[in-house]
């Protein structure tokens, strides 16, 4: 295979900002209950006609510009979305246009919930290693907070909306930035995290007994026992397969959907609290883009050193996990 290099990386979120207090404005609930369960202050939220397209857009921008390519030079587009605006032109066709990516390149849309970044950096590493495609722009990017329930207090208080954007590209000097990837699912537990489409039947047939509501409809306690239970070992065995001892990796950046999720595979890889990337407080679960804003962010505010390797892992919907040991070079963000 071919070796890939992550040559840019960049994030997006939207400026305005709601607090558990402000929570507290729609149901019964407080800053204490929410923080202490979830490790969560506050989440970012598109307002008015902003969407993930924007957030899409600014953070594809800025990955680009990080990763010296021009828009010619990407040669296909490979978005996570689960909760874009719409369902087509998807957020890559929107994007491609956007950004100004000529229109012969392929572009389109894949649904791993909140592992989408590492499933979408999976499928561009099968296309690159294998000479299909030279350059291919990742986009991550939800807007969470229109699919959410804001009168049901067990989610709404979770997710935030932003994204994050990666290129890659076959690797100038022969050295691969991917040490390890895997990506798994079970779709026999997906029942725990559903967002079913509004929808009806031919007006000349039986209608359905159940119509979707589009809403993020959750189990939050066999979630955070599937999370707990399956991710770590999970995350150890992708090390394993990296040929790297876990305590040789720099930094653990997770996906980010619950402090104490985060801490279960932190404790299994008796990592230091200085090589775990946490920024949940400030923005929630973000879906597919938390782990490129958990990284860029980290970079930005000197918790993370470029030069080094980070193990990534996500879990979210379907049931779908994934995890990754990368290289972060320096430049990159
Ligand atoms: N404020 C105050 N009380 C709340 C509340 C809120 N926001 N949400 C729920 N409660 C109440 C419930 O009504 C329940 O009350 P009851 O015992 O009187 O019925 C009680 O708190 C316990 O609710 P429960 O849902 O069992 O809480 P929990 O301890 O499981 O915490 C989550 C709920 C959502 C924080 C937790 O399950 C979680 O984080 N799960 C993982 C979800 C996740 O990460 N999803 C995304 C994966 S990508």
């Amino acid at each position: 295979m071919k070796p890939l290099k992550i040559a840019g990386i960049g994030y997006c979120v939207p400026e305005t900002v709601i607090t558990n207090d402000d929570l507290t404005k729609l149901y019964e609930t407080s800053d204490e209950w929410i923080y202490s369960r979830t490790g969560i202050k506050e989440r970012r939220v598109v307002s008015g006609n902003e969407t993930a397209i924007d957030l899409g857009y600014n953070a594809a921008q800025k990955a680009l510009n990080k990763s010296g390519f021009k828009p010619e030079d990407i040669d296909c587009i490979i978005s996570a979305a689960s909760a874009p605006p719409q369902l087509y032109p998807t957020l890559s066709c929107t994007l491609q246009t956007k950004l100004g990516i000529p229109n012969q390149v392929p572009a389109f849309d894949l649904t791993a919930a909140c592992t989408g970044l590492i499933y979408a950096l999976q499928v561009a590493r099968g296309f690159i290693g294998a000479g299909i495609y030279k350059t291919i722009l990742i986009v991550a990017a939800d807007n969470n907070s229109k699919i959410t329930n804001w009168e049901d207090r067990g989610t709404s208080i979770l997710f935030g909306d932003g994204a994050g954007a990666m290129v890659v590209t076959e690797s100038d000097d022969g050295v691969d930035d991917i040490l390890s990837i895997d990506i798994s699912a079970d779709g026999s537990i997906g029942q725990m995290i559903q967002t079913n489409m509004p929808s009806q039947c031919c007006p000349l047939v039986e209608q359905a007994d159940e119509v979707g509501t589009g809403k993020i409809i959750m189990n939050g306690k066999d979630v955070y026992k599937f999370a707990v239970s399956t991710v770590p070992a999970y995350v150890e065995k992708c090390i394993e397969k990296s040929g790297m001892k876990s305590e040789d990796i720099d930094y653990l950046i997770p996906h980010q959907a619950n402090q104490r999720i985060i801490e279960s595979i932190q404790n299994r890889l008796k990592y230091t609290d200085d090589k775990v990337i946490s920024n949940i407080k400030y923005y929630g679960n973000t879906s597919a883009a938390s782990i490129p804003i958990a990284l860029v962010e980290g970079v930005e505010q000197g918790k993370i050193k470029l030069g080094s390797t980070a193990v990534l892992c996500g879990f979210g919907a379907g049931m779908t996990w994934g995890a990754a040991v990368i290289r972060l070079r320096k430049g990159i963000c």
